[in-house]
């Protein structure tokens, strides 16, 4: 007897070697965790529960019979974070460079099914050359399974990618189906094709950090929503995340323990927005000081700065803040902040996420690049996914609200719940002198006139009064009670059922 149960812990020691102790030492060579190390470190201890590690790969050809490493480059299982449960695979480089198997594939589509079964999330930290070479077509029929996979459970369970080492080909493809996708910095890259084919098709030189490092993937391609310095830290802030996320679009949003008062009153704000409309502020600073603990999880902090996506909680549950960012742009939208925002609003409503939207917005940028770019298209996405939207939102306009930018900052056109604004608003069509050289061009010339049609109009409609005496806005607020105000209009809103008709999905303008 004594045999046996100490054969399964050979067997198990030896899975656990993984591709063995030189390709260990080269992964650590690289600053990289293997995959069982990295999920030591997402998990809480000792909750991690292992499925599928004695899976061996199936193929023959390229004298593949040979090699066999048990678990076939890709750990999987469950466990726990912070006492909440989540299903995760670790693609293991030691074996096959974490290339993509049939088997290696069916281990991930038996988590991802089981994640989807249970209402769990599902983390998958990737590390993988591919497709397996020697599988061919088996291997990209292996991929395909985990995206239609990925698509299902779209919407249903969060799903959240790391990219902790290469991503290349259809490797890319999964995490650009999930909610979520990370980088570590200096050590992971993803792209379709890479640095040596370019070369030969198209002639251009470029490195594989270029390429798809996380730079590129966080400040150009919007592709990826975060980086990080390493292994560790990326491993710690998923947990983070992961706090603020609810298990699956039914459980509702998570509450956490709470040390801050709900009616805080912070005097400083009131002096946030500056007397010269002309000088930008810190929207972050707001976002802090209403937020619980001042704690703000930022999504895409390095794309489109313009405009602020991310997590905080008020009394203890989760909330999706999207801010207008005064200080880049002016806190113009443009294409890319639309995009940016658009998805993060999709992800919040799936979830019933609650919405908090800061507004302080000149308009829509102008200008050839953004037209030719498609910015109609764009900006649509965001009206769409405000007007789709059915969680609670609250929003708070802080300065400027004009023009086509005031109708998709969720204002109550778009079924926004309860609408704010500070009396430094101004919610217009456009600003004073812009108004006035269209309105008053004959008196163009005249300076004294022209400051007079100024004032008027500075008088008339650059304040929240207009709106507010249409109900367009609920109620001008002092800016210090700013988090007691919108902690009690998300409290009253707990209870909020909406749903839009039925329909096989939407259209939304992608
Ligand atoms: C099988 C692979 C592999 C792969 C790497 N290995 N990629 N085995 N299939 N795709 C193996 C290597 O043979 C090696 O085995 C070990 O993994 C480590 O690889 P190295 O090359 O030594 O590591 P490194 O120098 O760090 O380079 C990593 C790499 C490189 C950049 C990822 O291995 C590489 O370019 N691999 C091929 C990438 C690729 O073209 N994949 C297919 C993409 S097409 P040993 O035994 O020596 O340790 C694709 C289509 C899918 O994915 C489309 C679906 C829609």
């Amino acid at each position: 007897m004594q045999d046996i149960l100490d054969q399964l812990e050979a067997r198990r020691a030896e899975a656990r070697k993984g591709g063995g102790d030189k390709r260990i030492d080269s992964q650590h060579a690289k600053g990289k965790l293997t995959a069982r190390e990295r999920l030591e470190l997402l998990l809480d201890p000792g909750s991690f529960e292992e499925f599928d590690m004695f899976v061996k790969h199936r193929s023959t050809d390229f004298g593949m019979d040979e090699k066999h490493f048990p678990g076939d480059g890709v750990v999987t299982g469950w466990g726990t974070i912070n006492g909440r449960k989540t299903f995760v695979y670790a693609q293991d480089f030691t074996v096959f460079g974490g290339s993509l198997s049939e088997t290696h594939a069916q281990k991930i589509c038996k988590v991802q099914r089981m994640a989807l079964k249970q209402g769990a999330p599902i983390i998958g930290l990737n590390d993988s050359g591919g497709a397996r070479i020697q599988e061919g077509v088996a291997a990209l029929a292996g991929y395909t399974d985990v995206f239609q996979n990925n698509i299902i459970a779209s919407g249903v369970i969060p799903q959240i990618s790391v990219i902790m080492g290469p991503s290349a080909g259809g490797a890319v493809y999964s995490p650009a189906l999930t909610d979520f996708i990370f980088m570590v910095r200096d050590s992971s890259y993803m792209f379709l094709t890479g640095p040596d084919v370019l070369k030969t098709v198209t002639n251009e030189i470029v490195t594989a950090e270029e390429l798809g490092g996380a730079k590129t993937h966080t400040t150009k391609s919007s592709v990826a929503d975060g980086a990080f310095d390493n292994d560790m830290e990326a491993l710690a802030e998923i947990r983070r995340l992961f706090d603020f996320l609810p298990l699956n679009n039914r459980d509702g949003v998570p509450v956490r323990t709470f040390f801050d008062k709900h009616d805080r009153i912070d005097n400083s704000l009131d002096t946030l927005v500056p007397e010269n409309p002309n000088l930008p502020y810190d929207m972050k600073e707001l976002i802090a000081k209403i937020a619980d603990e001042g704690d703000f999880y930022e999504i895409q902090a390095d794309f489109a700065k313009n405009i602020l996506t991310g997590f905080i909680r008020m009394e203890g549950q989760t909330i999706g803040v999207v801010g207008n960012q005064p200080m880049v742009l002016a806190g113009c939208i443009d294409s890319d902040a639309s995009r940016k925002a658009a998805r993060f609003v999709r992800f919040c409503d799936c979830f019933n996420i609650p919405l908090l939207t800061l507004v302080d917005v000149p308009g829509f940028l102008p200008g050839t690049a953004q037209e030719f770019g498609g910015v109609i298209k764009h900006g649509a996405k965001l009206l769409y996914a405000y007007g789709e939207a059915t969680v609670p939102k609250v929003t708070v306009i802080t300065r400027k609200a004009y023009g086509g930018a005031y109708c998709v900052m969720s204002p109550k056109h778009l079924g926004g719940d309860i609408n704010y604004a500070w009396p430094t608003a101004q919610i217009a069509v456009m600003g004073a002198k812009g108004a006035v050289e269209i309105l008053h061009r004959k008196d163009l010339g005249d300076a004294e006139k022209t400051a007079e049609h100024i004032a008027d109009y500075e008088e008339k409609f650059l304040s929240p009064f207009r709106a507010a005496e249409r109900g367009y806005i609920d109620e001008v607020i002092q800016p210090r009670s700013t988090r007691k105000r919108v902690t009690r209009a998300f409290a009253l809103l707990k209870d909020k059922n909406l749903s839009n008709p039925w329909k096989k999905h939407s259209n939304l303008p992608l």
